[in-house]
């Protein structure tokens, strides 16, 4: 096969997790082959099994910490990959409060040790799971990626630090093509329900705790403040769906593979509007027959009132944007919640 014509080997870590495996089965529908590295912390290897009925093809995994400098050698040798997506990594805040030095070690020390392994095997093209709390509590909404950095937590600085690296390292080599996405809040599943986000027993993320509550099989949802300036008083946050996030991978990996691209860009990956907490738990309601049963807790220190996404340039830059609608993510979140408790229960 031509090298033109050969489909492109992307190297996913973190790729068992809950927006690797979505994002696994985007790139397998673009035509991409996707591998795997993962050191299951935090996923299961029956995420891949499902991903792989969905796809029809096996996807190749290699249990690797992203810190082993002599693991990753071993991976980038094994295949010749032409880009690689980094979402290995902790992402809970009050963990990162509680643990900073073991969230610096993943997630900082991650990457510099995957970058090292990289530049090592003259692999150049790089996207990178950064996050919306980079921007901290300081901006006007709908915010831009030029808005002011001011992570309010452990977690946030992480992912401001990777940024800066990887912005030195793209002014320092102009052969680097990297992009550094900023996600606002994934939530639902594939539309199969094979796939969707796992949690422990008490969910930490707002959807798995909301799905627990539509099934009755959970504690009411905490809300955390309801005396907030927005509309009902419950924050309000630019929810997108996994699987608009998922293709937004594939369009930055399109967008970097184009002659002449910039070595570093950021980027938004949002939907542009603002959902509140509450009324994402009215749609919930709608999708589930039923009120969703909740409390209101005190504001939690480091919340912001709104935090939604300017995407003008997702837009201009990956030519994507998010299509499917706050009812696509309840259903289909609720939807991967039945079928995993039914698979519990059975
Ligand atoms: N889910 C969100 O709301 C959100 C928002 C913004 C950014 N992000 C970022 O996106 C990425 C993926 O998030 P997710 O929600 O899919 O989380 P996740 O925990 O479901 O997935 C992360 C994966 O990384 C793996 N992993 C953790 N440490 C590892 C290590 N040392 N070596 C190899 N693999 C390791 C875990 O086993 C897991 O499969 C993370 O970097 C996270 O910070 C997530």
């Amino acid at each position: 096969m031509s090298d033109s014509t050969r489909r492109q080997n992307i190297l996913v870590t973190g790729g068992a997790g809950y927006i690797g495996i979505h994002t696994v089965v985007a790139l397998a529908r673009a035509g991409f082959v996707p591998h795997v590295l993962d050191n299951f912390s935090n996923s299961s290897r029956s995420n891949l099994v499902r991903a792989q009925e969905i796809i029809g093809s096996v996807i190749p995994v290699h249990e690797v910490d992203v810190r082993s400098q002599k693991q990753l050698q071993a991976v980038l040798s094994s295949t010749n990959f032409d880009a690689v997506v980094h979402l290995a990594g902790l992402k809970v805040i009050s963990d990162s409060q509680a643990r900073p030095t073991e969230y610096f070690d993943v997630n900082v020390s991650g990457s510099i040790s995957l970058l090292r392994a990289m530049e090592l095997h003259h692999v150049k093209r790089f996207v990178f799971s950064s996050s919306a709390s980079v921007y901290g509590t300081e901006n006007t909404m709908p915010v831009a990626e030029t808005g002011v950095l001011s992570p309010q937590h452990p977690y946030g600085q992480t992912k401001c630090v990777v940024e800066q690296l990887l912005a030195s390292l793209a002014h320092a080599d102009r052969t680097w093509a990297i992009a550094a996405l900023r996600y606002f809040n994934p939530v639902g599943a594939h539309e199969s329900a094979l796939i969707g986000e796992t949690t422990q027993s008490r969910p930490t993320n707002l959807m798995p705790a909301v799905v627990r509550a539509a099934l009755r099989s959970g504690e009411p949802v905490e809300i955390f403040g309801n005396d907030f300036p927005t509309p009902d008083g419950s924050g309000v946050r630019d929810f997108i769906h996994v699987m608009d996030l998922a293709e937004g991978h594939v369009a930055a990996l399109r967008y970097l593979c184009r002659p002449g691209v910039e070595p570093y860009s950021v980027v938004n990956l949002g939907t542009g509007r603002g959902t509140s907490v509450l009324q994402l738990l009215g749609v919930m309601g709608e999708v589930a027959g039923h009120p969703i049963a909740h409390v209101i807790r005190d504001r939690r220190s480091g919340d912001v009132a709104e935090s939604y996404a300017d995407v003008t340039l997702a837009e201009a830059l990956l030519e994507w944007r998010a299509t499917r609608t706050v009812d696509d993510m309840c259903e289909s979140a609720l939807r991967w919640g039945k079928r995993s408790a039914q698979a519990l229960d059975g």
